[in-house]
């Protein structure tokens, strides 16, 4: 943190000195300016992801087959994912609310460093419902998260923004956790967060490639990324203000996401694109108890993975 910021100032002076040399007569003397340096986003290894999933699935299947708000599973699964960042250096707070009757969990992880009147939110619900284990709704989307935090500690990235990670409770209940942390935050507080990226459901066996269709910067960043491998996107439309987003958007801060797909049905034209079966739902064990570690797409996950952690590094630049 201390070597960046004269890091940065030798670079801007060097750039400066360039363009007077440039303005007067002896510019093809003059060095070629330095460059300074913007850290590109990390490749995301899909295989780390996919460690979380199996590690989400277990807490399940020890603890009656789900990871429900309110449920043993639930709280099995917000430890795992505190552990981890608690073990990366992250200052996590656990961030408890009641909730029919039942103990929920938010987890939020703070990155030290960067401006924190300039706020950049990645989150995800980690509850599922009580019907299975959750691992596309929502384990991918927590996994994602949690490996793209992983590898902001491993990068000991030091963006000019200040990162900030959150872990949703009871979002199967009606959104519970997320409007629970908007609406705890004084006013003052939510204005300092720029933006917040959503991810809910990103690795559907049968995957779409859908952006929310709300704030433009967030949308075209994710845009960027996709245009970049060469694949098509569309704009989310199976239930906007269906996830965490919601309560950020309805309180005026920014926001974005990615999602695979649900119970909607693939078109002939959408399995042109992307592949996959058309007729057949984006997930068709969406709720239900075969959602396992079986029931996600290698390829959409390793993909939204790399997005979640593109995403995260240019917004917070
Ligand atoms: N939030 C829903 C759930 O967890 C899934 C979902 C349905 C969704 N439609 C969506 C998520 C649109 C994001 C966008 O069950
Ligand atoms: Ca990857
Ligand atoms: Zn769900």
């Amino acid at each position: 943190m201390k070597l960046s910021v004269p890091g940065r100032a030798t670079a801007t002076a060097v750039v400066a000195a360039v363009t007077l040399l440039a303005g007067g007569s002896i510019a093809g003397a003059a060095p070629a300016p330095e460059p300074v340096a913007i850290a590109a986003a990390p490749d995301i290894p899909v295989a780390n992801v996919k460690a979380h999933l199996t590690q989400l699935q277990s807490i399940a299947t020890a603890n009656g087959g789900n990871r429900a708000h309110g449920r043993a599973g639930y709280k099995a699964s917000i430890d795992y994912v505190k552990a981890k960042l608690d073990a990366a250096g992250f200052t996590t707070t656990l961030q408890q609310f009641t909730s029919s009757g039942r103990t929920g969990y938010n987890l939020i992880a703070d990155w030290p460093g960067g401006d924190t009147g300039q706020v950049i939110m990645a989150g995800s619900h980690l509850d599922s419902v009580t019907s299975g284990a959750g691992i596309n709704d929502n384990g991918s989307g927590s996994a994602a998260v949690l490996e793209t935090a992983l590898a902001v500690a491993r990068a000991d990235y030091q963006p000019t923004k200040h990162l900030r990670f959150a872990w949703w409770g009871a979002e199967e209940l009606g959104l519970v956790g997320s409007k629970y942390y908007v609406n705890s935050l004084a006013t003052s507080d939510r204005s300092r967060i720029s933006g917040y990226l959503n991810f809910d459901m990103i690795g559907s066996p049968n995957p779409g490639y859908f952006v929310y269709d709300d704030d433009p910067a967030i949308e075209k960043t994710f845009q960027e990324y996709y245009t970049g491998l060469g694949i098509a996107t569309e704009i989310e439309t199976e239930g906007d203000g269906r996830s965490d987003h919601a309560p950020f958007k309805s309180a005026g801060v920014p926001v974005g996401g990615l999602f695979s797909g649900a119970d909607y049905i693939k078109t002939a034209a959408q399995a042109a694109e992307w592949g996959g079966t058309a007729g057949k739902a984006f997930d068709a064990c969406y709720h239900s108890s075969c959602d396992t570690t079986a029931n996600i797409d290698d390829t959409a996950l390793d993909r939204n993975s790399d997005a979640v952690a593109y995403a995260v590094w240019e917004l917070s630049e």
